[in-house]
């Protein structure tokens, strides 16, 4: 499919409430949702609060439902590969914990040097609790995951590669298929953290070739909070024993024995936000709706535009690196604390976030870096928007 050139940003800004009020560049932190995710989640609330929660999802069940076929179309898998939970880390969690049940000491876990803090106190965890080691894997003069590196790096101890697809500290997008060919040819089990690419750009598990993905609600999925979910390829689900179990992952089959279910909701809990879920379900098939080829294609453009303007600016610094580049945008300005530019730019109803270091603690460090300014932009940001970020940056000092 070629990306529609003609994208429909009128429509795009009118279902999106949230534009009137704020020029929001925090698509990486949480998006603005569209309407009609938000009535999803109002009108289950309002049902839930009507005739009880129980009731609520007896009638409304498919609703409900509908986020794990929406999630399998979204990813190219089967829905009884998805599990629900509360947010990306959990997910991401539930596979790496049950995957550390068989670690030994001296086992080896490679990842990258942008990895996701969160995954690195995992790992972090895991070398003190099972003598695991961790390795970061070099980028390449890029600054992505070098492929010959990563080969390099194999032995019959690797037990684990787990990456980030797209940092949350930059604008790069790791070669998360090529990394899948690595992993698949060695017969090494291949966990992606895809939080920040997924709902930003088509995502097949199929062609990247991971055998667990994780992803979060509120990003460029645009879904409501406190949801994520997580991918475990077929064959791996009955071979994972989940960190912990209860009524909803398993069986009480007899006083001394249960039975973990088959598929991949051997990961979920039974309570969660069933609001959430059918607002979830909808913002993914909002985001298909819309495309994830169209979706790339028109970030992709208006972060080029908001690099090259940054750029224009005296003592403003862009710090992406990557070949492939997506909606992330990461700078500083000379002599300006990062906080006080977001601050600034708060009180113009201008919304960005800070990366500090600990969020990728091993890149940020290495390439000596302070806390930087990250603007992250959606397919209903415009180029006025851009433009006025530009005059509010230019002007701080
Ligand atoms: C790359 C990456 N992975 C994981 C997470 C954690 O996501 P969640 O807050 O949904 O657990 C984030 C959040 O910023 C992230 O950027």
């Amino acid at each position: 499919m070629t990306p529609d050139t003609a994208f429909d940003l009128v429509r795009a800004r009118a279902e999106t409430p949230g534009c009137k009020n704020v020029l929001h560049f925090n698509n990486a932190g949480a998006s603005l949702m569209p309407a009609c995710v938000l009535e999803a989640v109002k009108g289950y609330l309002d049902l839930e609060a009507a005739v009880g929660g129980h009731a609520a999802h007896a009638r409304e069940e498919d609703k409900v439902e509908r986020v794990y076929a929406a999630a399998a179309l979204l990813l190219n898998a089967d829905a009884n590969e998805i599990a629900v939970v509360e947010n990306a880390t959990r997910a991401w969690d539930m596979a790496f914990y049950a995957l550390a049940r068989t670690f030994k000491p001296g086992d080896r876990i490679l990842t990258g040097e942008m990895e996701f803090g969160s995954n690195y106190l995992a790992f972090l965890h895991m070398a003190k609790n099972a003598g695991v080691t961790v390795e970061a894997v070099r980028g390449d003069d890029t600054g992505a995951i070098s492929i010959e590196a990563l080969e390099d790096s194999l032995d019959e101890r690797v037990r684990l590669i787990a990456v980030t697809h797209v940092p949350s500290t930059g604008g790069l997008v790791n070669p998360a298929a090529a990394i899948g060919r690595v992993a698949r040819s060695n017969g090494i089990p291949y966990l992606l953290d895809a939080c920040q690419s997924v709902g930003q750009m088509p995502v097949d598990v199929e062609e990247i070739g991971c055998d667990f993905l994780s992803a979060t609600s509120r990003k460029f999925l645009r879904g409501p909070r406190g949801m994520g979910f997580l991918y475990v390829r077929a064959d791996w689900i009955e071979k994972m024993d989940p960190p912990f179990i209860d009524q909803h992952a398993a069986a009480w089959t007899a006083v001394d024995t249960f039975e973990v279910r088959a598929d991949a909701r051997r990961f979920e809990s039974f309570e969660t936000s069933f609001a959430g879920k059918a607002g979830f379900g909808v913002a993914i098939d909002y985001a298909l709706d819309w495309g994830l080829e169209n979706i790339q294609h028109r970030i992709r453009g208006l972060a080029a535009k908001l690099r090259d303007g940054l750029g224009d600016i005296p003592e403003v610094r862009v710090h992406d690196q990557g070949i492939e580049q997506c909606g992330i945008v990461t700078f500083t300005k000379d002599g300006v604390a990062s906080d006080f530019i977001k601050g600034v730019l708060a009180r113009r109803d201008i919304n960005v976030s800070v990366s500090p270091v600990e969020y990728a603690r091993l890149d940020m460090e290495r390439r000596a870096l302070p806390p930087m300014v990250r603007a992250s932009l959606h397919y209903y940001n415009d180029e006025e928007e851009i433009q006025r970020f530009l005059d509010a940056v230019g002007d701080i000092s």
